[in-house]
């Protein structure tokens, strides 16, 4: 009998983590972010929009709000991945809602596409890379399936830079979030309450900022920029596919 192999320590983690989030994500991603997390996302859309792209991927798409929103913002058909079955089926619910007919969702890791090599115009993907076991090899099958000239980009957390502002985000991560979390969402929301703060700061340690933009660039990326927003909080980068 053949039994079926063990997912990836970093893949565990997200199914952990984003188990029983689905159904009430799209609002407390609002919420416990203080309304943040829809000006990372349009600063993202942005950057994609730029490469006038025809057809898009979107990785970790979860409930599928980036994808919603590059197609009304772009007219590009957009294919959504996700490794997480209750995300993707939320998704696609979402989808549905919307009657976005220029949107399909997959379950499928960003680790490995199944879309063959630059095959599509542009790539976005959101919070993604603290959950695989080897960013750099991740970054680069996300280059591998985007054309020459398209654009790449990425939305994740990050830790402040400024004296001021990273301690308070250090009381508010460790803290507030975990007790918001269990008030709005419940045991689930608490758990990742407690989960994002520590996961945050650990990813950076393992993977500053400088390492991730010469990742990027090792993968064939170029014209890396990034933006921070929200007092650091939040961070957008993008580049172009050489
Ligand atoms: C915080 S959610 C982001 C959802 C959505 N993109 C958004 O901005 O609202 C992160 C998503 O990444 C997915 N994920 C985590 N690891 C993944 C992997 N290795 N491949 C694909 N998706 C992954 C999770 O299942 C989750 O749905």
């Amino acid at each position: 009998m053949r039994t079926a192999p063990t997912p990836p320590p970093g893949n565990l983690v997200a199914r952990q983590v984003f188990d029983g989030l689905a159904g009430r994500y799209d609002r407390l991603a609002e919420w416990l972010s203080f309304w943040q997390n829809r000006r990372w996302r349009a600063a993202l859309v942005d950057a994609v929009a730029a490469g006038s792209p025809r057809l898009v991927a979107d990785v970790a798409t979860g409930t599928a709000g980036v994808a919603l929103a590059l197609t009304a913002r772009t007219g590009a058909r957009v294919v959504g991945f996700d490794l997480d079955e209750g995300m993707a089926r939320q998704g696609l619910r979402n989808v549905r809602a919307a009657r976005a007919s220029g949107v399909a969702i997959a379950v499928a890791r960003g680790e490995q596409l199944p879309l063959p090599d630059e095959s599509v115009d542009a790539l976005s993907f959101t919070y993604l890379l603290r959950y695989v076991d080897d960013p750099a090899a991740t970054i680069a099958e996300l280059a591998r399936v985007v054309r020459p000239g398209g654009i790449i980009a990425n939305l994740e957390f990050a830790v402040p830079v400024s004296s001021l502002w990273r301690p308070l985000w250090w009381l508010y991560t460790r803290t507030v979030l975990p007790l918001a979390g269990l008030l709005t969402g419940g045991m689930p929301w608490c758990r990742v309450g407690s989960f994002l703060g520590p996961s945050i700061t650990d990813h950076y340690r393992r993977y500053p900022l400088d390492w991730t933009v010469s990742a990027w660039e090792r993968a064939g990326i170029g014209e890396v920029a990034l933006r921070r927003m929200s007092l650091g909080g939040g961070i957008v980068m993008w580049g172009r596919r050489k």
